[in-house]
């Protein structure tokens, strides 16, 4: 049996509302629990609404992981994914910046960042929780098609539709032509996870990850094998 449960939800608050008490029952009694979590635009509703509804401080011992980060780019730069975690994130739960285990994609040795992020993980016990979002292609974080289920945490040059996706964030930047990533190995392996999946322009990606052929050529199509994963989809990505 899959392990997948699917929530569909109407757009704006009812995603944001059933996003919040998802990752919010996912961290419930688990006050020190290892948990990455995506940027991008779809969560940001629900972590806004987490950071509201939360007792104070009750997130603050979460171990944060960070899921992806674009190459040369500094903390201060608007692009910045580290940045991005913590304005929407980080902060306003209370986390303290210093216990975030960041990607550095200003690392001289890029492979030596990503072996430190990957150790810290390994030295958490893995992953409790990944928030993830969906990328057009099928991508999670930046494991790019095609990606199989070891990929580790690596750079990656960005895809053609991972540029143009993500050129609407900063549209007067260019988009950095590649990244860093949490590797697909530490996401599949996390204990839960949960997917928010909002909006027409996910339509036609989101039944092929969810319900298509498991394949490297769709990233996210692998978590159909994983035993635990809430999805919450809004109708204009489901419906479309
Ligand atoms: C981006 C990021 C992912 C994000 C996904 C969806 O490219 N690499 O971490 O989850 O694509 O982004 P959005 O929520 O803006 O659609």
């Amino acid at each position: 049996m899959s392990g997948l449960r699917l929530t569909v939800t109407d757009r704006g608050e009812d995603f944001d509302a059933t996003g919040a008490a998802v990752i919010a029952e996912a961290i419930a009694g688990a006050p020190g629990a290892a948990i990455v979590v995506a940027t991008g635009r779809t969560p940001m509703g629900a972590y806004a609404r987490l950071a509201r509804d939360l007792p104070a401080r009750s997130a603050s011992g979460l171990r944060v992981f960070q899921l992806d980060e674009y190459v040369g780019v500094t903390p201060d730069d608007p692009r910045s994914l580290a940045g991005w975690t913590r304005r929407s994130f980080v902060d306003p739960l209370g986390v303290d910046p210093d216990t975030v285990v960041w990607l550095d994609g200003l690392a001289e040795d890029l492979a030596a960042a990503c072996r430190a992020y990957d150790d810290a993980v390994a030295a958490i016990g893995g992953l409790d929780l990944a928030v993830l979002g969906l990328g057009p292609n099928g991508h999670l974080g930046f494991n790019e098609p095609p990606s199989d289920p070891s990929s580790g945490t690596r750079e990656v040059p960005l895809s053609d539709a991972s540029i143009a996706s993500n050129a609407a964030y900063r549209p007067e930047l260019p988009v950095p032509r590649s990244a860093l990533t949490a590797g697909l190995d530490v996401l599949l392996a996390a204990r839960r996870v949960v997917l928010l999946v909002s909006g027409a322009g996910k339509a036609a990606i989101v039944h092929p990850a969810l319900e298509g052929p498991v394949t490297p050529e769709v990233p996210a199509s692998f978590l159909q094998r994983h035993p635990d994963v809430v999805v919450v989809v809004d109708r204009d990505a489901w419906e479309s």
